[in-house]
Parts: structure tokens; sequence; C-alpha cells
């Protein structure tokens, strides 16, 4: 089973899994009736019960901003501009305000076939950007002697600004899916998207976390893996006025028409007059990546508000900072941690010292822009370096104490260096080893309205359970109890914890014992018999215990949810392929090359129920067009060992 797990391992394809896993609970009436009415797991060894909802900050953080309350509208940007025009004008030309565009916009069309590099080659692959009829396509296509048609991308939304690069995305009846290809600054070309990989993912489903970041607002369905409901990106594409201000609905009700206002006015929330960890955290929504945000539980990251503590929405697992490269490996936030700036001001230095979310200092000012916000506090603390080699360098002090890495291409790390040193080389990354008791991820630090420590020993149980199950790291026996003892002391107290289940069921299935992550990944499921990533974890657990008829009705359903994952198709496909079901095998092999014509693993699946039928001649020539269309030679060896001991 190791190499059907490995062609197929969701796992490690999907990182998001994890992002996705939110509780049952929000937003999902009547799951209790769900949780009986259809029961997955009706040979499960305990009759979980999801666990009662757990207290919503927007309901009873205490604050006298009245717009974090539940239920107040968002308007979009268009309701402000008129009597807040000039910070209109320029937010909407900084990057945030250009941070996603649907291609129906006009003057879109620049953006979407301007670039170097058009068509590029990949390994077998040719891919190009087009406009075909109105539509503009992304084309990935073969080598025109294997005759195979093209896989097509009509792109729908673009996130990026550009000042790094762009990714294409498409909306497919509700469904979001991001192209192989991408635009970057860098050079003005294009490329083959960050992470992807021809041969097993070229057709990434796109998770609620990256829109989250990315878009002002989109209603992600509960559990599902990239499906959202009708109302996507509702009033616009960009990260809007009420991502950073809370919903306008009742201030702009409350100013229309009155020519007095209150000051502060508590109808909207201004972050000048939030204390400084409220006010980071609105910026931290977005901007603290680390390596996964947990949302907390009973939680979904969508409902935070700007004015309520972040630290009660998610909690950020980040790289352990004993081990971490500071230089390069994180975002602004883990790196200003380390700045004098910062641990030596009381943590005053905030985003917004050095920031101004509504405007971008044009580039030939920005040196002096900045200059004049490090003299803000370094009036006294003044630099030691002698002044006439300073004015080498035009006393720029960001040149000197906050240099910019060499390549502009990674988004996702800091390229401007936020630790802010005296030399740019201080602060080399310490050559350490991952002790056997040392975990490869840790909490970013808890805030003052962090929850209760067993809350976050939760969330960092399920951080480590992902990466156990990722397979990175989670070898010592002594990290592996301990992570153990995390589960168990959190599943005992919150039994009902779908998220802990399925991250529990994850660890276990990395570690090889498939009897336990057979039982937690059913636990997960049984509590949230509607959560397509539950199902997928259940489903992929039970394919390698041999629990077929459990893997195929799990199938069933995330194909009836999202029919145009071809992952579905292929997972149901390899079941039936263990079975030697060969006519169904075709039947799921042809539907996912329906989705995705290019997909080898579906060409396979074919070639493997060609053959099992008897058609020995057209199953190779399938198993050998799979092979032509695997990008590296690991892949194509483990699709031949796979072939081998499948046939
Ligand atoms: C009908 C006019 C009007 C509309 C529409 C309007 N505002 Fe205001 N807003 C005002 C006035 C007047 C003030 C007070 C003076 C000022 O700060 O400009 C104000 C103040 C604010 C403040 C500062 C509040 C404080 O206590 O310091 C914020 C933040 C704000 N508006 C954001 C928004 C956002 C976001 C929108 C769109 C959702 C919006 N406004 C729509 C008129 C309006
Ligand atoms: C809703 C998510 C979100 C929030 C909230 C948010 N940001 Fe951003 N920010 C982004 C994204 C996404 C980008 C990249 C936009 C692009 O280039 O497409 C970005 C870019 C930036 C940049 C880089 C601009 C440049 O020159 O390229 C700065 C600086 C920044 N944000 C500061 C802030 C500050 C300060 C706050 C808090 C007051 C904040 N952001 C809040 C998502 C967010
Ligand atoms: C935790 C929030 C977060 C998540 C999740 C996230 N991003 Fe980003 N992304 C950002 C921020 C913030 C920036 C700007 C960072 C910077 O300049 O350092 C950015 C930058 C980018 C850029 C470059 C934008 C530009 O114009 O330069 C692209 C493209 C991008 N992200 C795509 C994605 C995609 C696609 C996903 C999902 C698969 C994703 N991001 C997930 C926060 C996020
Ligand atoms: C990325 C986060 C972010 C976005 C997006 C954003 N703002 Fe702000 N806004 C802030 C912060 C932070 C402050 C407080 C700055 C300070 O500390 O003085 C602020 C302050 C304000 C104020 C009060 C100004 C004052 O002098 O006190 C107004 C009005 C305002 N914003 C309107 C808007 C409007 C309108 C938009 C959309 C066009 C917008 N903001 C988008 C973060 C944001
Ligand atoms: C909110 C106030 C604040 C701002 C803004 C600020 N700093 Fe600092 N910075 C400090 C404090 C406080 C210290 C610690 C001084 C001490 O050691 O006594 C410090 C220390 C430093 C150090 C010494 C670091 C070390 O390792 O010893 C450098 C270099 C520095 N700052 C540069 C800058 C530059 C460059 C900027 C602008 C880009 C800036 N600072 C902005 C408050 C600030
Ligand atoms: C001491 C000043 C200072 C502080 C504080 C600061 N930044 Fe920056 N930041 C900069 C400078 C300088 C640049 C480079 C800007 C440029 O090149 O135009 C930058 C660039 C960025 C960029 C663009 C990508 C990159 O790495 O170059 C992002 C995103 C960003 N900062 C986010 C943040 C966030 C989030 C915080 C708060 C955790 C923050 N910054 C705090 C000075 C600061
Ligand atoms: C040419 C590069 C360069 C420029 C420009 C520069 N610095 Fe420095 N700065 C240095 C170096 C190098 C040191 C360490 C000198 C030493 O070892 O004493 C330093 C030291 C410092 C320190 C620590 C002082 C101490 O007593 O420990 C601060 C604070 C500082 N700089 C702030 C600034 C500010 C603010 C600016 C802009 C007004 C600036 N620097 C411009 C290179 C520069």
């Amino acid at each position: 089973m190791t190499v059907l797990s490995r062609v197929y391992d969701f796992a490690r394809q999907y990182r998001y899994l994890l992002i996705v896993l939110l509780i049952c609970s929000s937003g999902v009436g009547g799951w209790y009736l769900f949780a009986f009415r259809r029961p997955i797991n009706s040979d499960s060894p305990t009759a979980l019960r999801p666990d009662p909802p757990t207290p919503d900050p927007r309901v009873t953080f205490p604050t006298p901003f009245r717009n974090v309350r539940p239920g107040v509208k968002y308007l979009g940007d268009a309701s402000c501009a008129g009597c807040h025009s000039t910070i209109s004008g320029t937010y909407h030309a900084h990057p945030m305000g250009r941070s996603a565009e649907w291609v129906s916009h006009k003057g879109a069309n620049g953006i979407l076939l301007a670039g170097a590099n058009n068509p590029f080659t990949v390994a077998e692959y040719t891919l190009q950007v087009k406009k075909e009829g109105d539509r503009i396509i992304h084309r990935m296509s073969a080598p025109n002697e294997s005759k195979l048609p093209a896989y097509i991308m009509p792109i729908d939304l673009v996130i990026g600004s550009g000042t790094h690069g762009r990714s294409y995305l498409t909306v497919d009846r509700g469904s979001v899916w991001q192209s192989p290809i991408s635009w970057y600054h860098e050079g003005q070309r294009w490329d083959v998207s960050p992470g992807i990989d021809l041969g097993t993912n070229s057709r990434r489903p796109v998770t609620s976390d990256c829109l989250h970041c990315h878009v002002n607002q989109s209603e992600a369905i509960p559990n599902a893996l990239n499906r959202y409901s009708e109302s996507l990106l509702t009033h616009q594409a960009n990260i809007g006025c009420e991502r950073c201000h809370g919903p306008g609905e009742l201030h702009v009700a409350e100013r229309s028409g009155s020519s007095t206002y209150p000051n502060p006015d508590y109808s909207i929330v201004n972050p000048k007059h939030l204390p400084s960890d409220l006010k980071t955290d609105i910026c931290r929504q977005c901007h603290l990546q680390g390596q996964a945000q947990i949302p907390r539980r009973g939680r979904a990251l969508s409902e935070y508000r700007p004015g309520l503590p972040w630290d009660q929405f998610a909690t950020t697992a980040i790289p352990n900072p004993e081990l971490a490269d500071y230089r390069k490996a994180v975002g602004q936030f883990e790196q200003m941690e380390r700045s004098k700036c910062i641990t030596a001001s009381g943590e005053s230095l905030l985003c917004t010292n050095c920031h101004d979310p509504h405007f971008k200092p044009p580039s030939e000012n920005r040196e002096a822009y900045f200059r004049a916000r490090c003299v803000n506090c370094h009036d006294t603390k003044r630099c030691s370096l002698p002044l006439p080699e300073r004015q080498a360098k035009n006393d720029s002090c960001i040149v000197c104490h906050m240099p910019q890495k060499d390549s502009s291409n990674i988004v996702h790390t800091a390229i401007t260096d936020h630790r802010i040193m005296k030399r740019s080389d201080d602060g080399r990354p310490r050559s350490q080893m991952l002790l056997p008791s040392q975990f490869p991820i840790a909490l970013y630090r808890a805030g003052p309205h962090a929850p209760p420590p067993e809350e976050r020993e939760r969330d960092w149980a399920i951080a480590l359970g992902f990466e156990i199950g990722r397979g990175s790291q989670g070898g010592s026996s002594e990290r592996w109890s301990l992570t153990k003892a995390k589960f168990d002391s959190a599943l005992e107290r919150w039994p009902g914890d779908a998220a802990a289940w399925g991250a529990l069921a994850e660890a276990y299935r990395g570690r090889g014992e498939t009897t336990n992550a057979l039982k937690a990944a059913k636990n997960a499921a049984g509590l949230c018999p509607d959560g397509e990533t539950y199902l997928m974890g259940l489903a992929v657990i039970a394919q390698t215990s041999g629990e077929h008829e459990l893997a195929i009705a799990t199938a069933n359903k995330l194909i009836d949810m999202n029919p145009l994952n071809p992952d579905h198709l292929l997972l149901r496909g390899t079941t039936y392929a263990s079975l030697k079901q060969w006519r169904a095998v075709e039947a799921d092999a042809r539907a996912a090359l329906a989705i995705h014509p290019l997909e080898p693993r579906a060409h396979l699946l074919l070639g493997l129920a060609l053959n099992g039928s008897g058609n020995q001649a057209k199953g190779q020539d399938e198993l050998d067009v799979a092979l032509k269309l695997a990008p590296s030679s690991q892949t194509r060896s483990s699709l031949l060992k796979y072939w081998q001991q499948a046939r």
C-alpha cells in the first residue's frame, strides 16, 4: 500500500486540509440532527456528540465599538468613497487596494495577457496564456504527437496587485481552482505557479485561507475544501476598508444626513482608538501567516471583526524560533518580534509606526519617508555610525538597517529585513539540530486576550498532528509521546472536537498506525458528516487500511459534494482497482479525464482498467501516456510501481 499512498498522498498535497478544518458547529444549523440521522461510523466504539458551541467573541467581548457585533452589514468600498474621497483615492492605489480583481472588470486585460515567456514549456508540457473569444484562458497541453486534448482554465479572478506576482483563479459552479500559470514581477514574465507539480496538482483547489487574506470577503461553505456560497465576493474583489474598520452599516446610516458626529465614533472602528495589541491584530489576521492558522474551537477565521482579539479566532503555529532562519524563512511579524525596536520599546512598535495602510510612498520618496518614521523614535538614541559614512548611502536608515533580499519572487516571507539589526549579517541562523524533545513548530506568543492554556495546547496538538501527517520531523518517539499526550488531554476534555480527531487521524496515518488512524478519522467524520475535509481524511485512511466498502461509500459522498474535483474520482477509482472492478475503474478514470485530460494518474487508472478487462494493447498505451505526462522521474517510478502492483 505504500506506493499507492505515495501517489495519492493527500496529506502532502493538501497542506490546506489543516487550514480548512473549521469546527463543525460554525454556521451549520441542525448539525446535531445530522450527526445522528446519518451516522457514518456505526461501528465506532464511542458514539460521540459534537461539543456544545463555544461563546462567540463578537457577542461577548467587551468593547464600546458597536460594529463588531454579528448582524451589522458590510457595504463595500463604494459606500465610503463619497465622504472619504482622499483616503479612498490613495488606498485604491496601494497594493492592498488592488489585491484582487475580477477578469470581467474593464481595463483588466492589460494584466491578463502582457508579459514575456508566453507560451513556455515545463517538462513535456506547453503552457500558454491567451484570449479566446471574449475570455482569457490558461492552456496546458501535451506534445502534439500524443493527440491529447489540452487542459483549459478560463480565468475569472486575479489575485495579487503584481508588486511581486499574480495568481489566476477560475470559479466553476461555486468551486474555486488555481491556474498552474502565474505572472512574476521579476522579469515581467509568465511561469509555473509556486508549489504546483504539473503531474499531480495542476488543478489546485483554492481553500478559504487563501481568499481570507487576498479578497475582501468570501463565504466558504463550512468544512468544504474549495467551495463557496454564491455570494462569493459580493461587493468587490480587492481587500476593502471594512477589513480594517469593520462593517460600515451603522456608521453610514448615522453619518448620512447628520452634520455632527461623536469623537471617538463608536459606530465604526478607528484603529487609532484601540489598545496596541488589538490594533496590531488587524494586520495580523493576514500578515502573520506562520506555518498555519488554526481556527479556535468553534470558530471560523471569517468571523473575526477588527476591534476584537485575533487570539480568540485563531492560534498561529510558527516555525520553532530556536531553529528558524530568521533572515529569510519567516514573515514580517516574526522578524519584528526579534527587533530591538520592539523588544526595548515595550511592544509599542506597531506596523503602523512605519506603514500608512492607506498610502504607499512613491519609490523616489521612500527613503525619506521611512527615515522620518525612524527618527520619530530615534531622535535621542541616534545612529552610532559617523555621518560621512551614512551620507555615502544617502543617510537612508533602511538601506543599511532594513536591507532587501535579492529575489522578490518569493512571496509570503519578508523581503525587507524587519529585524532592524545594526548590521544585516548579524543574527545568522543557529545551526542547531532538532532535539528529540523539541517540536518543529511552536505557537506565536499569547496576547492579553488569549484563551486558557488548555485551549492553546489543543491548537498546538492539531498543528503538530498535521506536521507529523506530512511526514516531516514526526520521527522521534519522545516527540510523538508528548504530542499524543496533548491530544489525549484535549480529547478527554472535548471528545466532540472533530478538528482534533481529524488531526490525530493524520498523525497516526503519518506514523503508519492505520488501525488507530481509522478510528480517529471515523470519529471526525461521524461528528461532522457533511465535512468534505474530514471525509477526505477518512476515505484515504479507509483505502489504506483495506476497508474498501467504507472508502467507496465515503468517496461517493465526496463526489456528490464536489463533482469537479478529479482527486475524489481518482480516490474511488483506485479503491475499485484494488477490488479489480475494472468497469467501475474505467468510469472513474474517464470522468476524471473529462475534467482534466492531462492527469497522469487518471491515464494510469484507465490503462489498468483496459488492461484488466482484456485490452492489453490499449492499456499499455494509456500507461505510456501516463508515464509521458509525469513531469519527474520520481513520479514516473511511483506510477510504474503502482501499475505493477495493482495489475
Ligand atoms: C455620509 C458620509 C460618510 C460615509 C458614507 C462614511 N463616513 Fe466615515 N466618517 C464620516 C465623517 C463625517 C467622519 C468624522 C470626520 C472624519 O474623520 O472624517 C467619519 C469618520 C470615520 C472614521 C473615524 C472614526 C473615528 O472615531 O475616528 C472612520 C474609521 C471612518 N469614518 C470609516 C468609514 C468607512 C470604512 C466608511 C465606508 C463603510 C465610511 N466611513 C463611510 C462620514 C462618512
Ligand atoms: C485582509 C487581509 C489584510 C489585512 C487586514 C492587512 N493586509 Fe496588508 N497586505 C495584504 C495583502 C494580500 C497584501 C499584498 C497585496 C498585493 O500586493 O496584492 C498586503 C500588502 C501590504 C503591504 C505591502 C505594500 C507594498 O509596498 O507592497 C504593507 C506595507 C501592508 N500590507 C501593511 C498592512 C498593515 C500595516 C495592516 C494593518 C493596519 C495590513 N497590511 C492589514 C493583506 C492584508
Ligand atoms: C495568511 C494570509 C495569506 C494566505 C493564507 C495567502 N496569502 Fe498570499 N499574500 C499574503 C500577504 C500578506 C502578501 C503580501 C506579502 C508581502 O509582500 O510580503 C501575499 C502575497 C501574495 C502574492 C503576491 C502579490 C503581489 O502583488 O505581489 C500572491 C500572488 C499571493 N500572495 C497568492 C496567494 C495564493 C494563491 C494563496 C493561496 C494558495 C495565498 N497567497 C495565501 C497573505 C496570504
Ligand atoms: C489595511 C487596513 C486599512 C484599510 C484597508 C483601510 N484603513 Fe482606514 N485606517 C486604518 C488604520 C490603521 C487607521 C488608524 C491610523 C492611525 O493610527 O492614525 C485608519 C484610519 C482611518 C480613518 C481615520 C483617519 C484619522 O485621521 O483618524 C478614516 C476616515 C479611514 N481610515 C477611512 C478608510 C477608508 C474610507 C478606507 C477604504 C477606502 C480605509 N480606511 C481602508 C487601516 C485601514
Ligand atoms: C517605536 C519607536 C521606534 C521606531 C519607529 C524605530 N525604532 Fe529603532 N529602536 C527603538 C528602540 C527603543 C531601540 C532600542 C534602543 C536601546 O537599545 O536602547 C531601537 C534600536 C534600534 C537599533 C539597534 C539595534 C540593535 O541590535 O542594537 C537600530 C539599528 C534601530 N533601532 C534602527 C531603526 C531604524 C532604521 C528605524 C526605522 C526604519 C527604527 N529603528 C524605528 C525604537 C524604535
Ligand atoms: C521600522 C519600520 C517598519 C515597521 C515597524 C514595519 N515595517 Fe514593513 N516595511 C518597512 C520598510 C522600510 C519596507 C520596505 C518598503 C519599500 O521598499 O518600499 C517594508 C516593507 C513591508 C512589506 C512589503 C514586503 C517586504 O518585505 O518588503 C510588507 C508586507 C510589510 N512591510 C509589512 C509589515 C507588517 C505587517 C508590519 C508589522 C508587523 C511591518 N511591516 C512593520 C518598514 C517597517
Ligand atoms: C551607511 C549605513 C547606515 C546608515 C545610512 C544608517 N546607519 Fe545606523 N548604524 C549603522 C551601523 C554599521 C551601525 C553599528 C555601528 C556600531 O557598531 O557602533 C549603526 C548603528 C545604529 C544604531 C545603534 C546605535 C547604538 O548606540 O547602538 C541605531 C539606533 C541606528 N544605527 C539608527 C539609524 C537611523 C535611525 C538611521 C537613519 C537616520 C541610520 N541608523 C542610518 C549603519 C547605518
